[in-house]
């Protein structure tokens, strides 16, 4: 049993890891250890005990309590913060009991917590995935009594570093077409906030954090890592206190938030996951991706096709005759799945209208999808199609039925982005009607792909005709989304879906179990997206991230290339190919030795799309920060296959580039590496330098295989 009750105390362990907590001699549920797993349950120490510090602050302050709510003279972030009916506005909560539930790949513990004066109760489940040395939390607050509570605040969990200094936080962040940036920063006396209030996960934070004690790398050092599973507006809190307390909570954004609680009602929290390693910022990567791939997706383990997707070719100017056009060529290049892209709907000829009016476009599309379809089925490639429901655009027949539909606060301007306005799903007629039209879509047409996107962040969060608390829009839009994406699920299980958010603005594990890839940026120019994904690879697996191979234009401000040419198509390639390869590019335009290269490089990535999308992720060496060389290399879970690929952007002076050494090795077993000679054990490569001979702008893929002694 992977939970260990004793002496109201409670080890979690997996099987590299542990985590404990229990009662102290306050009664406080205290957090009491997380680190490596110890041998036996008398090694855990116990829950700790805070004194007074005069009368400034009293025990609740300065204990590490596993959820603490605002009460008494506690100042730290708490997770919990309510209102009653009869006035009062803290909460204190004491353990009432616990059990263990046993199910299937994993087993929880249930804690329920009790008020001491209102009828409430507080129940936190905490649950472990068999072979992931991760947990995942969740409270869910129960109203037993006969008045409504104000819910303020409400997060998922709090998590408690070892007593310590000097420990430093990892995040991403990033802007639209700037994505996934990671840094890094001591975190101090006080609280260090990433959020997003954009009612999407967005673009320039992500849910997921990693603290280590200022001197970890990929390879080694010890990291306690986390992520939410929340797609609407959220906050992660790091508060270092000044009793060297260190914690870092993560929930629903309770900014602008409230949720009025009804008498029998209850309300759960998204859930929160967190892990500990000894060995590095990459173990834990690879401790997400694992868990991400195994008990996250949907459709667990599928390999991604390749795919052609016509936006960068067509923008909007999409029919039966030109699509036909770009399948046949994406079909004679090995392309799987054939992916049309916005434009194909009712008056959709510009961003300025048509969504909302979910029917393919008569003027485009006389006879409806199905000659398209059928055209790209004939050619042995599935179809797929981008649809954006969230959305509306003022000039559309949805708007104008329905002008009610859309968030908005009463005598205010309706403030659009991209020309639309966002419907609010937490509506149930918006949700019926998008449900009937996306059923009916998915339903009509032979479709295996959608692509899912939600391109502006909130506005005017209102919902002037909502009978209840109109601030628990936050939560009741995301659950309008999940409901609405997961009965879709429910009624087409074979679609394979992405979410899209004007590229990487909806990424996050609760997506994820709806959506099967996440696409990852809008900016596709080679250079800057080897930053972008390998920022995108500290939380998520390369089955996940979607890259296409295009043409961007050289020139634009996000694609540092060399002015005047494109860079190699094999350089692109081997970009896209890190992830799961599709391709962007004006395929028509391709001349005869770009289509040949091409359909080498599809070839090679089918072979190798196992390695990549199902391996282990080495970051060999950093794309971000700006050396010019990288290099990324994949290892099948058996370790009998491995790939490398290196990059080398612009570097100035004719330099030898630095060795790289391998990774992920048998250390025992013999290997041969593309472009060395013989056969050596792992342990030998994994401590031999490698050269890599590049030029400014060149790549290389190397393919690294286990031999029969
Ligand atoms: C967003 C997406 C793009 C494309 C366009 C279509 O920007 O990120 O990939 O689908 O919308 O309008």
């Amino acid at each position: 049993m992977p939970i260990t009750a004793q002496d109201q105390t409670w080890i979690l362990e997996t099987d590299h890891t542990a985590y404990s907590f229990g009662l102290n001699a306050f009664g406080l549920l205290t957090h009491a250890y997380w680190g490596p797993r110890l041998l036996t349950p008398e090694d855990y120490p116990p829950p700790v005990m805070g004194m007074n510090w005069a009368s400034f602050n009293n025990p609740p302050h300065l204990t590490p309590e596993e959820y603490p709510a605002y009460h008494e003279m506690k100042f730290i972030e708490p997770c919990l913060k309510v209102t009653f009916a009869n006035g009062a506005r803290d909460a204190a909560l004491r353990f009432q009991s616990a059990h263990i539930k046993p199910g299937d790949g994993q087993t929880s513990l249930h804690i329920s917590l009790r008020d001491r004066a209102q009828p409430f109760e507080v129940l936190l489940c905490y649950t472990l995935y068999d072979g992931h040395d991760l947990i995942g939390r969740t409270a869910t607050l129960v109203n037993h009594g006969t008045e409504p509570i104000l819910i303020e605040r409400m997060w998922s969990a709090q998590w408690h570093l070892p007593v310590g200094e000097g420990y430093r936080f990892s995040h991403l962040t990033g802007r639209w077409s700037d994505e996934f940036h990671l840094r890094r920063e001591p975190l101090q006396q006080g609280v260090k906030v990433i959020e997003s209030r954009r009612l999407h996960t967005s673009h320039h934070h992500s849910p997921w954090f990693a603290i280590d004690r200022g001197s970890a790398d990929e390879d080694q050092g010890e990291v306690w890592f986390g992520a939410l599973a929340w797609s609407g507006s959220w906050k992660i809190a790091a508060e270092v206190t000044d009793f060297a307390s260190t914690r870092v909570s993560a929930g629903l954004n309770d900014w602008d938030f409230a949720y009025r609680l009804m008498p029998g009602e209850s309300f759960t929290t998204p859930e929160a996951y967190a892990g500990y390693t000894p060995d590095g910022f990459g173990a834990a990567s690879r401790g997400l991706h694992d868990f991400i791939r195994d008990a996250v997706l949907p459709h667990r383990h599928t390999a991604h096709r390749v795919l052609f997707n016509s936006w960068e070719a067509t923008l909007f100017d999409v029919d039966v005759a030109s699509q036909s056009l770009y399948a046949e060529t994406a079909a004679s290049l090995g392309v799987e799945l054939f992916v049309m892209d916005d434009g194909w709907f009712h008056g959709r000829d510009h961003d300025r209208a048509g969504l909302g009016d979910w029917w393919p476009d008569a003027r485009k599309f006389p006879q409806g999808l199905t000659p398209l379809i059928e055209r790209v089925n004939a050619l042995g490639m599935d179809f797929g199609l981008w649809i954006e429901p969230e959305m509306v655009n003022p000039d559309s027949d949805l708007y104008r039925a329905h002008p009610d539909w859309v968030l908005h606060f009463p005598d205010r301007p309706r403030t659009e982005g991209r020309n639309q306005l966002i419907l609010n799903l937490g509506r149930a007629d918006v949700q019926t009607y998008l449900l009937d039209r996306l059923d009916a879509l998915l339903r009509e047409n032979n479709i295996a792909f959608i692509k899912w996107d939600m391109n502006r962040a909130v506005t005017e969060p209102g919902w002037p005709d909502y009978d209840g608390e109109p601030r628990e829009i936050w939560v009741r839009y995301v659950e309008g989304l999940y409901r609405l994406w997961g009965t879709l699920r429910q009624r087409h299980p074979r679609v394979i879906w992405q979410s899209c958010s004007g590229g990487g603005g909806r990424a996050d594990l609760g997506i994820l179990r709806y959506a099967d890839q996440i696409w990852v940026s809008d900016n596709t120019g080679p250079v800057a997206r080897l930053g972008i994904q390998e920022g995108f690879s500290q939380v998520f697996p390369a089955s996940v991230m979607e890259a296409w191979v295009t043409d961007m234009e050289p020139h634009s401000w996000f694609n540092p290339q060399p002015a005047g040419e494109y860079l190699p198509l094999s350089f692109r390639f081997h970009v896209s190919m890190c992830g799961a390869l599709g391709i962007g590019a004006n395929i028509t335009h391709w001349g005869e030795a770009e289509r040949d290269e091409a359909r080498r490089w599809i070839a090679i990535y089918k072979e190798l799309r196992p390695i990549i999308q199902e391996g282990d992720l080495y970051r060999l060496r950093s794309a971000q920060t700006g050396s010019g060389f990288s290099a990324v290399q994949y290892v099948s879970k058996d370790k009998a296959e491995s790939v490398l690929f290196a990059f080398r952007t612009l570097i100035p002076d004719p330099a030898n580039l630095p060795p790289l050494r391998l990774r992920g090795l048998d250390p025992q077993a013999r290997y041969t590496v593309e472009g060395f000679d013989g056969a050596r054990s792992g342990l030998a490569w994994m401590n031999t330098d490698l050269l890599m001979p590049l030029l400014n702008f060149d790549s290389t893929l190397r393919r690294i295989r286990r031999v029969s002694e």
